[in-house]
């Protein structure tokens, strides 16, 4: 199979896990060139790790003729902007989440991808995993009767630990718990319900400033703004008839996350949607709970899978499945959640989107076509 030349922009906290696989599980199919960062000497250090040939400027890398795609890992603000550029130079590109923030943003890069003829995705990719793939199986098989109800609760600490290099990012939109965290569970419940139809809910924040608690952190004892909600509950209502509640909140301690579908004969505990596998269960109406084997591979980590299964639909025509329009109902879902608060109503959203298409069974391991 040809492999597709990538070339990546961002090689801060997330480009490792994203290097190591792209240079590890689905070197099949994609070959990383190059690597850009603002900070050239972080990109040069991704680079010496995973033997990547070139360190380029922003521009160098977009120069490039031989570089197909660009893989976008850079700060939440920065994302449509340089998907944008990526696209006026002619490459597809596969973005971290949030896809933008704004729907205009969102729209700009979607509507000139199609005018390009280029590919767009767009992070998370966790749905492609073992857990949620196993999850869609079993609702599309019907083992759960009628889904008809959904609960999704993300709980964690705020950003005083300061410990992430650019922890201030956290603080702000595109940070806050509705773009950075809800994009698992909202594309995870799309992908397993279909599109969202209304949405209502309430944002709020809680604290104007934080300040960084850990001896360790080099911001320890520094004073910082909180720019967007931090606490937020939602309602969403689903084309299908299902509504779903979800709970997001980067305001305590630790790490909750619980993601449910209840259907009318049975209730389905999905594994944490921020990750690739995680124990399935089925709670039966005669008070049974069982854990069904994972029907699909990839349990493991494995961000990139989204990239590597657009490698494969650049190939063969076909859709590729944590696509731009997908991230684009979910951005408008997000952004909703924030105006129906603060109108005090519920949003009808403006977009829609298919179910992306369920991974088949049977495949070799890490390729994503039969
Ligand atoms: N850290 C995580 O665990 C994690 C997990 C999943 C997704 N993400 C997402 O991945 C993205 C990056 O997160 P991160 O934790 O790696 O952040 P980071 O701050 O560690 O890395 C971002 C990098 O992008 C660079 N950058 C910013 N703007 C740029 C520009 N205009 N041109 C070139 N380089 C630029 C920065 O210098 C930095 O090195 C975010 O959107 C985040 O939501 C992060």
């Amino acid at each position: 199979m040809r492999k597709v030349k990538v070339g990546v922009i961002g090689a801060g906290v997330i480009s490792h896990i994203y290097l190591k696989n792209c240079t590890g599980m689905f070197r099949y199919i994609l070959d990383v060139k190059a690597v850009a960062d603002l900070v050239p000497e972080l990109a040069r250090k991704r680079a010496d790790e995973f033997g990547i040939p070139h360190v380029y400027t922003v521009d160098e890398l977009l120069a490039d003729d031989e570089i197909e795609v660009v893989l976008n890992l850079t700060a939440p603000a920065a994302h449509a902007p340089l998907n944008l550029r990526a696209l006026q130079a002619g490459k597809h590109v596969y973005t971290e989440k949030p896809f933008a923030l704004t729907r205009e943003d969102a729209d700009e890069v979607l509507q000139l991808a199609e005018a390009k003829g280029l590919r767009v995705g767009c992070a998370p990719d966790t749905f492609l995993g073992a857990g949620v793939q196993t999850c869609i199986k079993l609702i599309d098989d019907g083992w759960i009767g009628t889904p008809y109800a959904a609960n999704g609760t993300i709980i964690m600490g705020n950003a005083s630990d300061g410990m992430h290099p650019n922890f201030r990012n956290f603080l702000k939109l595109g940070g806050d718990p509705v773009m950075d965290m809800c994009p698992y569970y909202l594309t995870a419940l799309v992908a397993m319900l279909g599109p969202v139809r209304r949405v209502t809910g309430s944002a709020q924040q809680l604290r104007r400033e934080i300040t960084v608690t850990n001896p360790n952190s080099p911001a320890y004892g520094q004073t910082v703004a909180v720019e967007a909600p931090t606490n937020v509950s939602a309602v969403l209502d689903f084309h299908s008839g299902a509504i779903a509640g979800l709970q997001a909140a980067k305001e305590s301690f630790g790490y909750s996350p619980r993601l449910e579908v209840f259907g009318t004969e049975g209730n389905l505990i999905v594994p944490d949607p921020n990750f690739f596998g995680g124990a399935v269960y089925i709670k039966f109406p005669n008070g049974e709970t069982k854990e069904v084997p994972h029907s699909h591979p990839y349990a493991e980590e494995g961000r990139g899978m989204g990239l590597a299964d657009m490698a494969h639909a650049i190939q063969s025509g076909r859709q590729n499945r944590a696509s731009g329009r997908l991230a684009r109902h979910i951005i408008d879902i997000s952004l909703a959640i924030f105006e129906a608060s603060e109108t005090e109503r519920h949003v009808h959203l403006q977009s829609t989107v298919e179910r992306p298409k369920p991974l088949p069974l049977g495949l070799k391991h890490y390729a994503l076509d039969l």
